[in-house]
């Protein structure tokens, strides 16, 4: 059976978690692949809110298994504090939750090297989550790292402290004047591992080429969106794994011939969380408006996310380096109330006009060129069916298409998971 795979495609917080836990009804397997606790998914249903951040948004569900890629990278810690959250629903999470051996560890020193290059940077900073995503990644490709099959060998603890006490020198290379108890982080890291420990370890390369031999249905679950991939993201500007379609063969062992689906899920406009350049952002009251009534917190930190209209350009780039062969659109019922709705489908480049995504969108290179459609006002929270959406929403959905050569078969017109639309 082949492997789904679902993706952000602009830069995080497009609403994966929503759909995920909307799609696992068709799933066996649901498979993070990529990312760490900086992500933070959303799920709302029966009047609560979950917030996920390793584990996969399959959880809530009885039948499906959910597996940490090896492509994760797992902070102990904060992967405990998540179980401790699942604790109070009565899921037996330890029969559906099966962890990759060779997934990383961030160790509480990668996280205090992430405080400390992001505070060496000053301006320049990326805007980190400062969960430790980019030194772990960097002990990954370095050769250094410790891998969750590491705890089964009797000397792992051994091999903790030489990278630990490397890590330490390294801080103190920084000079950035950070506070740590050291001690205590570790005491909370030894203690959180054992939780780890009680959880299932599985070479999951092989696991899931099984489950695909005995007709199992597997989705993959993105975290961050393409705009924040290592390689095709906003250089520097971005997150330390791959988070587009190859990600998802390198972090869980899926050969690309047996990804089938491609889910591509964007919000009807656009937002951005951290440093970094963004050409359609707004700093006028329409702006506020989408940050206010999207409700545009960072799930993970907290911090205001920055907003603007929706860039076809980054966008369309997005469903190519993807190969996205389905779109899904979320939070349209936050545009409802503008009378003009802008949409960019070219750039001003060096005063030329241009409609791929450039080397460097910098606001000193790019400025973008907008369409304009009617908005429309009516409140599309509780709408149930496609066909009781207003005309403008139907042609900008439309227009959407047309230019994006790609379907939309999903519409989300709220944080719930019944506030769903399939067309
Ligand atoms: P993720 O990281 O892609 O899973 O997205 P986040 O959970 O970080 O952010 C998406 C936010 O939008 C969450 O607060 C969701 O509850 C919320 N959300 C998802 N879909 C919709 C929608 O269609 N309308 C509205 N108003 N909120 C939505
Ligand atoms: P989800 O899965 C939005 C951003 C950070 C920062 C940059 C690098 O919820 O969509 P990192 O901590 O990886 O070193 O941060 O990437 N970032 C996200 N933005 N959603 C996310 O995840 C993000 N994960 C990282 O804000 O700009
Ligand atoms: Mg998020």
């Amino acid at each position: 059976m082949a492997v789904n795979l679902l993706l952000g495609l602009q830069w995080g917080d497009e609403g994966k978690g929503k759909i995920v836990d909307v799609l696992t009804k068709n799933y066996d397997i649901i498979a993070r692949f990529q990312g760490g606790p900086n992500a933070g998914h959303t799920l709302e249903f029966d009047g609560i809110k979950h917030v996920l951040h390793t584990i996969p948004s399959g959880i809530f569900h009885d039948k499906a298994i959910n597996l940490v890629g090896n492509g994760v990278v797992i902070d102990p810690v904060i992967f405990k504090k998540e179980l401790d959250n699942l604790a109070k629903f009565d899921l037996d999470y330890k029969s559906k939750l099966v962890i990759s051996r060779k997934a990383h560890l961030i160790l509480p020193t990668h996280r205090i090297l992430d405080a400390a290059s992001e505070a060496s940077k000053g301006k320049a900073k990326i805007g980190s989550t400062l969960k430790g995503i980019g030194p772990t990644y960097m002990d990954k490709t370095g050769r250094n790292g410790i891998r969750v099959g590491d705890l089964e060998l009797s000397d792992w603890k051994e091999r903790y402290r030489n990278l630990a006490n490397k890590h330490e020198a390294m801080i103190d290379f920084y000079d950035a004047k950070i506070e740590y108890d050291l001690e205590e982080l570790e005491n909370e890291f030894f203690a959180a591992i054992e939780t780890l420990k009680s959880l299932t370890f599985i070479d999951s390369e092989e696991y899931l080429y099984q489950a695909q031999k005995e007709g199992k249905k597997i989705l993959a679950e993105g975290a961050q969106g393409s705009l924040l991939d290592i390689d095709f993201g906003t250089y520097p500007f971005v997150t330390s794994s791959n988070t587009t379609a190859a990600g998802a063969c390198t972090g869980l062992g899926v050969a690309p011939n047996k990804i089938k689906e491609v889910f591509g899920i964007f919000k009807a406009y656009t937002t951005r969380v951290g440093s970094g350049p963004f050409p359609t952002e707004l700093f006028d009251d329409d702006g506020e408006t989408m940050g206010r009534v999207g409700n545009e917190f960072g799930a993970t930190t907290g911090r205001e996310r920055r907003c603007g209209w929706l860039d076809l350009v980054a966008l369309k780039y997005a469903v190519h380096v993807n190969g996205v062969t389905q779109l899904m659109m979320m939070k349209g019922d936050v545009l409802s109330g503008f009378k003009t709705l802008k949409v960019c489908t070219a750039y001003n480049y060096k005063g030329k006009t241009i409609t791929h995504l450039p080397y460097n969108i910098e606001p000193e290179n790019v400025t973008p060129v907008y369409t304009e459609m009617k908005g429309w006002s009516e409140d599309l929270t509780k709408m149930s069916n496609k066909s009781e959406f207003p005309k403008e929403l139907n042609e900008y959905i439309e227009f959407l298409e047309k230019e994006l050569e790609t379907p939309i078969t999903i519409v989300s017109v709220g944080p719930d998971r019944t506030q769903t639309i399939h067309r």
